[in-house]
Order: C-alpha cells, then structure tokens, then sequence
C-alpha cells in the first residue's frame, strides 16, 4: 500500500526515482509523483492514476538534480487526484509517507487553529506542517521531524527532503516498511527490496522507531532515543532480472511460469531424494531439539495465504495429527483466541508486510504462544517478528495477484508437516523418503502442466463471457476452489465463488443455470465418486461443466464438457498441481477481457493497512 522512495548520489534523481517507482507500482497507482531538488529549489510533479501518466506529464521536463523522493500511492484518506497526490509540501518541507495518521483529525483541526493552511485531503500533509511546527523550536530538522513523529499515532514509513539541507534526506517508520540501501557514493531508500536492486543488494531494513540520515555514499542510523547505531546490514541475493517482465506479456504469467523452480529452490538445502532427512533452518528455536511441545496449532494469515493455510491443515491433521485451526487474520485479532503456551502460530504472509497478519501475530506473541513464519521476504517485519521464520524462495512477487509465492507457501507448509509427523512419530522412516521424493517430483509435474497452457487458453477463452463461475472441490482441494475464485475476481472482475463440493445442496446449487461454468477439481481420491456426482448434479442443472483430472482419467472426460488433465501423481501433492491451471484459466479470462492483470483496480501488493 503506497509505494516510497528516496535516493541521494550523482545519478539524477528523477531516472532512479521513475525506475523505482515502476518497481514498487504494485504497492498502489491511484497517482504518483516525484520532487526533486536542485539550485533552483524544489520541482514537483505529480499525476493522477498510473505511473505513466506522471511519465508523461514530465515528459521532455524532466527535473534536474540529485537528490528526491518519489510515491506511487493506494489512496486511503482523499480521493485519487493530482492534489492528494505524494509528495507533499510546506515551506521548505517534503514528505513522502506510506501508512494511517489515525489522529489526523485532531492534529488538522489545532494546525489549522495555528493557521496552516491546507492544500490536500490526505493524512501525509500533516507531517509537513507539524514539521514546520516543530522547526519554530529546534533549529535542527533532523529534531524537528523526531519531535514532530511523537504526536502521531497509527503506522508510517516516510521520506522526508528539507530544501535547507540539500545534502541529506531523512527517513523514519513505524509500522509500515521501509529499507535503506547502501550504493556506490550514492544512498537510497525504499518501501521495498525491489526498488534498490539496480544499485545495490546491500540493503538495512529499518526497525520501528528508528531514524535514518542519507548521504552520498553514507547512511546513518539512530535508535528510539535518538542514540547512533551500527546500520545492520543483509545482502539479497534477489537480481534485478527477477524483478521484470522477462519477455512475459504480465508479471503475472511470468510468475505461474516460475513455478517449478520456485517449488525446486525452496525445497533446495531442506530435502534430498532417498533421504528421510529434513533441514528446515532454525526449527529448533520453535520446536527445541526433538519432539513437539505443542497441543495445537493456529494458522493466521490474509487472501491467498490464508488459503494456503486452509491446505496445510488438511496435511497437519492428517498426516501429522495435530488439531489445526486457521484463522483469517482479521477476524482472529477480535475473537478472543484461546491460545497460549501449548499453541504454535504459523502466521502466513507473502509479504511478511500485511497489517492484520502483523497485527495478529504480535497478539499471539503476547499470549505466550510460540511463532512461526513462513514468509517470502527477507527482513520483512514477520520475519523480524516471529520466533522463527521459514522462506519460500519464490524471488520477488511483483503481479498483484498472488501465485508463485501460494505454491512456495504450500511446499513449506508440507515439509513443516513431515517434520511435524516425523517429531511426533506419526511417520515411519520409509514413508517419510517416499513423501520427500515425492515432493520432490513436484518440479517437472508442474513444468508438463505448463506445457499444455495453450490448451487451458483454449478453454478459458471458451467461457470468458460468463458473468458467473463457480469452483467446487473436496478435501486439500477445496481452499483451492476458494483460490481459483479469487484469483478470477480479482483480476477479471467476474462473479466467481468456490465451495467445498458437499455444500452445493445446502444453498448454492441456486446459483446454477443454463450455460453457468462449474470448475470440478477431480483427482483419483477417496472421494473421487461423490464428486463426481456433485458435478452431475451441476450438469443436469445445465452448468457447462470443466474438471481438472488425471491425465487420462476416460471416465471422467465423459461426463464433463472440458478437461483439464494435471499428471498423475501421488496424492498428497496433488494441491501444489491442481492449483496452476486455474491461476492460468484466470490469467487468460482476465487478459481477453482486456484487463490489467497485474495492476487490478481497488487493489494493491502487500496491504499495509488495518
Ligand atoms: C490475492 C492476494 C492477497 C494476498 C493477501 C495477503 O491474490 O495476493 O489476497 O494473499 O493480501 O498478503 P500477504 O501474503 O503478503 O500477507
């Protein structure tokens, strides 16, 4: 949510500013904007909607200098429009601001009572005022801002340029993101990793309440006190290559491509084929030398993760024996959780940024239970947060829709289970080996499945018109009819609603009329029958039915109007497979709409606010 970057150093500005604005768009594109400063003071432009109508706008003006700050917002207070538009500005005061000013009212009302005068609806334009405030008693801005940042309460990552200091930017946070980068006598800062790759992978992530100066060439950090501290630097062996297009149409259909090799690289180092060792980094911390010390676990997390945990908990309980609940985090936060020593938390997040699953997750602490991540970003606050913290290795996601980090999530959360079972003697050596080389297959299942991408195009165009689509499955298959639902909402804009297959009776099956898609996800399994009756009962209704099976599954290509054959494989994987032909039928559907897939509208990566 709102995307901030500042840089000082010899390249100009601007070109660093536009380029990192294009890498962190998926944060938000309500508007964007960039002020620069230069012997001539400070420039601004802003526009309304997507970075390239600021592009534009600037056009052949570029403004000249080497040091500023830039924005690309998800509007929360004031409408998206050129005037609520970052940065902003007040006397020689910049801010550029990511986060909820949840005392803005009454902070407003005594600025305008001491005479400011506003020019934007927004919460940011607070800070410049207060600032300036706040300059009338300490001479120095860098006090002026620390003092100006106690009287506001909610979250915040801002970048702040002051036109008297031409040689320094100035950055704070609490609780929204923010990591400084250490370049080439150049310095920059940024919401995200992505922005600083070009220039450097040595990067510092910013703690609640800490202070940054940038310099040419010189960072430094100071604690909540006000106290000078060792900037504790991570190098991120991400490249900037992982953060484009690679030739892809979208983001988006690049990141379903990277499936198998994100599902490879984040069994790397953990799992080898015929062995039943299992290497998941730091579980001890959590779990202690062996066995299990916990009761029952509560999975928390938002959208996509949260289905991904929705899957974990079939496995938990059915390979590990463990009682599982999941949580959207949201709902956790006001529902009086009974948790406590005897839980572990899994918080889920890709981001490791999400408000609410932050938020949650800071509660369960609080509640003495112990916390594990499973996370995509290095150094992001759940990381720093929980006790311990497993990444997937899906490299960045950029396309707002999550898909590759989902897969990444869900070959975490079925090691995590293995090691589980394996702890609580729920598995025995041989079928331990014969699980990991299973999963271990997951990488080359996958890569034929994209193979026969043409032919998934060919029955999602087949339907594209469809004003309703709805998804039934059973099982670990089930959270992922819920996900094959959003991923069409979200990006396609249509009415699509996933239900657990038995339920269609108990009200659903309303929805179904002449011509409505169903999408059955039908793999070999216990239940394989009873679904496949579910999808006659659909079809009588005159629902235009698609089922994902096994290849070659003759039975079912009989009763169904289209196929989508996934390899046939061992069971318990089958979620991690069954799952990327539907991010397809998405992608396609979306993008023969004419819609833009990696920027869908109302939406933004990594939502950072409650
Ligand atoms: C959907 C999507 C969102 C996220 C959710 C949680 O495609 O991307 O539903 O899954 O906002 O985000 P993270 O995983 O970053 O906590």
């Amino acid at each position: 949510m709102c995307g901030i970057i500042g840089y000082i150093g010899p390249k100009e500005a601007a070109d660093v500013l536009i380029d990192g604005l294009k890498r962190l768009e998926y944060r938000g594109y309500d508007s964007a904007g960039v002020a620069v400063l230069n012997g001539g003071g400070i420039e601004i432009e802003r526009a309304e909607g997507k970075l390239t109508k600021l592009e534009a706008k600037i056009g052949k003006h570029k403004p000249h200098g080497h040091l500023g700050v830039g924005h690309t917002r998800w509007a929360t207070h004031g409408v998206p429009s050129e005037r609520n538009a970052h940065p902003h500005r007040a006397g020689d005061v910049v801010v550029v601001h990511n986060g909820i000013i949840e005392n803005y009212e009454a902070l407003r009302k005594g600025l305008l009572q001491k005479g400011c005068r506003f020019r934007s609806e927004t919460d940011t334009e607070i800070f410049c005022h207060l600032i300036n405030e706040e300059l009338k008693e300490h001479k120095e801005i860098a006090k002026a801002i620390r003092s100006a940042l106690k009287k506001v309460r909610g979250s915040y990552a801002i970048v702040v340029l002051y036109a008297k200091e031409p040689k320094k930017l100035f950055a704070a946070k609490s609780g929204s993101p923010l990591v400084l980068g250490f370049g080439d006598k150049e310095a920059l800062v940024a919401s995200d990793v992505p922005a600083l790759l070009p220039y450097t992978r040595d990067v510092s992530f910013l703690e609640d309440d800490e202070f940054a100066i940038l310099e040419e060439g010189h960072l430094s950090v100071f604690d909540e006190k006000g106290h000078p501290k060792p900037a504790e630097k991570t190098h991120i062996d991400w490249n900037p290559v992982m953060a484009e297009k690679a030739g892809f149409k979208h983001f988006m259909l690049k990141e379903i491509f990277e499936q198998p090799r994100v599902v490879e690289q984040t069994l790397m180092g953990r799992v080898q084929l015929g062995s039943g060792k299992l290497t998941l980094e730091g579980i001890e911390k959590v779990f202690g030398k062996k066995g299990f010390p916990f009761k029952k676990i509560e999975i928390i997390a938002c959208g996509t993760s949260y289905h991904a945990g929705l899957v974990g908990k079939y496995w938990l309980e059915q390979l590990a024996h463990v009682p599982t609940v999941v949580s959207l985090a949201s709902e956790f936060r006001y529902a009086e959780p009974l948790i406590g020593k005897e839980t572990l938390v899994i918080s889920i997040s890709q981001s490791g940024e999400t408000a609410d699953t932050l938020a949650a997750t800071k509660m369960a602490k609080e509640m003495k239970a112990k916390v594990l991540g499973i996370c995509n970003v290095l150094g992001s606050s759940l990381g720093r947060m929980a006790d311990n913290t497993l990444y997937t290795h899906a490299g960045p996601e950029i396309g707002v829709a999550s898909t590759k980090a989902f897969t990444g999530q869900l070959t975490v959360l079925y090691l995590l289970t293995l090691e589980i079972a394996k702890r609580r003697d729920k598995i025995s050596k041989t079928e331990l080996i014969k699980k990991i080389n299973e999963v271990r297959s997951a990488p080359q299942y996958l890569e034929k499945i994209l193979e026969n991408a043409d032919a998934i195009k060919k029955i999602a165009l087949g339907c594209k018109e469809a004003p309703h689509f709805l998804f039934i499955a059973r099982g670990p298959h089930y959270p992922l009819a819920l996900e094959g639902a959003l991923k069409l909402k979200e990006i396609a804009y249509v009415h699509a609603e996933g239900f657990a297959a038995g339920e269609l009776k108990h009200g659903p099956i309303a929805l179904v009329d002449k011509g409505v898609p169903v999408v059955a996800l039908v793999p070999p399994s216990d239940t394989y029958e009873k679904i496949l009756s579910n999808v006659e009962e659909v079809k009588a209704r005159g629902a235009y039915t698609i089922a994902e099976g096994e290849v070659g599954d003759k039975h079912l290509a009989d009763k169904v109007d289209a196929v989508i054959p996934v390899p046939k494989t061992f069971y318990s994987i089958t979620p991690l497979l069954y799952i990327l032909p539907l991010q397809l039928f998405a992608y396609y559907i979306a993008d023969a709409k004419g819609c833009d897939v990696d920027m869908p509208r109302n939406l933004a990566k990594s939502v950072t606010v409650e």
